[in-house]
């Protein structure tokens, strides 16, 4: 049996459906852990089973990789806005043919290339809180970061990087499973920021066309695959989706490691020295809080999982937060653990076909950004009260976290670990 139109797609594409999930709407941002572990355990139908909650690793990485399960976000009300022609938001056939020729534009080696500039500006940012006691990470350091390296790749001038700054997290908040509940204003503002990034996407990939440059959005336009190239839609709907899903994953990824360095003193010097150990560190904290602690499937035909069956249209939210603290993948889950022999299998970048495509960029900048904090701030402090989340289900995003510091040490010479 197929998915056919009917009031459980309905409500999936408004995203009411998940508003009916206490297990979700009762969430505390600050810690879902605790009711991850309440809900642990085989798939649990929730919404009159409309909608079955995965918590455990190996049911998550099935349903990831499973012929039959699909995304079919392009129906939902949110996603429709952001665009149909999103990466993730599309099956196979064009999901395939769209990410290879993406993948082309977005290579390893213009990430490793971004290297030294993302040091420039990693230092920078410290810079500029020199003098404080107090330091917001997210405002000073996290939150610009990973969004001027994407504008810095598409070669977005630096005078428009404030505006682009501003667009972002109306949008990933407009995309949440629970943007419905969110007051007027965001919807307001998520729709209005759309229309304002399309225009402006839109017209630089104009310019870019008429005269070429060396950059990643000039590569969306160029990039052929045996004669196969991004449509305009197409160029636009993927400098917009990269802009935004790697913008507040990587705020994130920041903002937890910077807690841990504050919580585990021990773990500084390593990581500010050894790069080797700050890999280490930067997957640990990847597995520990992720930053995207659910993501959304729906079951194109019935299957089953875990042991239980699953009708076809039945949305299924698969909790990789919880997954990446099953303590049958990973001993001792709560435990923050730098020297865990398994933590890079986490399912932070998610598997299959929509594995991250930009896990490389996301671990070079947190890196970066955490052996500098590590290095430079001098006995720094989380203050507990100075923490906060969004209320996102699918996002762990702080919105401030603050760290009372003693001072900040110069940069080192650059080469000088
Ligand atoms: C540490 C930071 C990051 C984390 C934790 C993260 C996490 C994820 C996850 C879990 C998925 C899969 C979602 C699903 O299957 O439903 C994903 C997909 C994706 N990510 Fe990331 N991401 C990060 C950074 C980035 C960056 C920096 C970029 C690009 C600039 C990026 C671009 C993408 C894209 C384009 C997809 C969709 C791929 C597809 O559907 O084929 N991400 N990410």
């Amino acid at each position: 049996m197929t998915v056919t139109p009917g009031t459980r797609t309905a409500a999936l594409a408004s995203g009411a459906l998940f508003e009916q999930v206490p297990a979700l709407t009762d969430l505390d941002p600050a810690d879902p852990y605790p009711a991850y572990s309440r809900l642990f355990g085989p798939p649990v139908e929730v919404a009159g089973g409309d909608v079955v909650i995965l918590t455990r690793f190996a049911d998550c990485a099935e349903m990831m990789r499973h012929p039959d399960v699909t995304l079919r976000r392009k129906d939902s009300a949110a996603f429709r806005g952001l665009s149909s022609s999103f990466l993730n938001v599309l099956d196979p056939p064009e999901h395939t043919r769209i990410r290879r020729l993406v993948n082309k534009a977005f290579s390893a080696r213009s990430v490793e290339l971004l290297r030294p500039w993302l040091e420039d500006q990693v230092h920078l940012l410290l810079d500029r809180t020199a003098g404080q006691q107090t330091i917001d990470v997210i405002e000073s350091l996290a939150y610009p970061l990973p969004l001027f390296a994407i504008c810095e790749l598409l070669d977005i001038p630096v005078a428009d990087r404030h505006a682009v700054m501003g667009w972002s997290r109306p949008i990933t908040f407009g995309v949440d499973l629970l943007a419905g509940r969110r007051p007027r204003e965001d919807q307001v503002r998520y729709r209005s920021s759309l229309r304002q990034s399309r225009l402006y996407i839109n017209e630089l990939a104009a310019q870019r066309r008429r005269s070429p440059g060396d950059d990643l959005l000039t590569r969306l336009i160029s990039t052929d695959d045996a004669g196969d190239r991004l449509t305009e839609r197409e160029v636009t709907a993927t400098a917009i989706g990269l802009l935004i899903t790697g913008h507040e994953t990587t705020v994130s990824l920041i903002g937890h490691g910077a807690i841990a360095l504050a919580q585990h003193p021990k773990l500084r010097g390593p990581v500010a020295a050894d790069e080797s150990a700050a890999d280490a560190f930067v997957e640990e904290i990847l597995r520990y809080d992720s930053p995207v602690q659910a993501t959304l499937r729906v079951a194109a035909r019935d299957l089953t999982v875990g042991g239980v069956d699953v009708q076809a249209g039945t949305a299924l939210l698969l909790l990789l937060g919880a997954a990446n603290r099953d303590p049958e993948q990973f001993a001792d889950p709560d435990r923050l653990a730098v020297d865990r022999p398994n933590n890079r299998t986490h399912l932070a970048f998610g598997g299959g076909a929509h594995f991250c495509l930009g896990a490389s960029l996301g671990r070079l900048e947190a890196k970066i950004a955490l052996a500098a904090l590590a290095a430079r701030l001098v006995n720094p402090r989380a203050r507990l009260d100075g923490v906060r989340y969004d209320k996102s289900v699918m996002l762990r995003t702080q919105t401030r976290l603050e760290i009372d510091v003693d001072g900040l040490l110069p940069r080192k010479a650059p080469g000088s670990r």
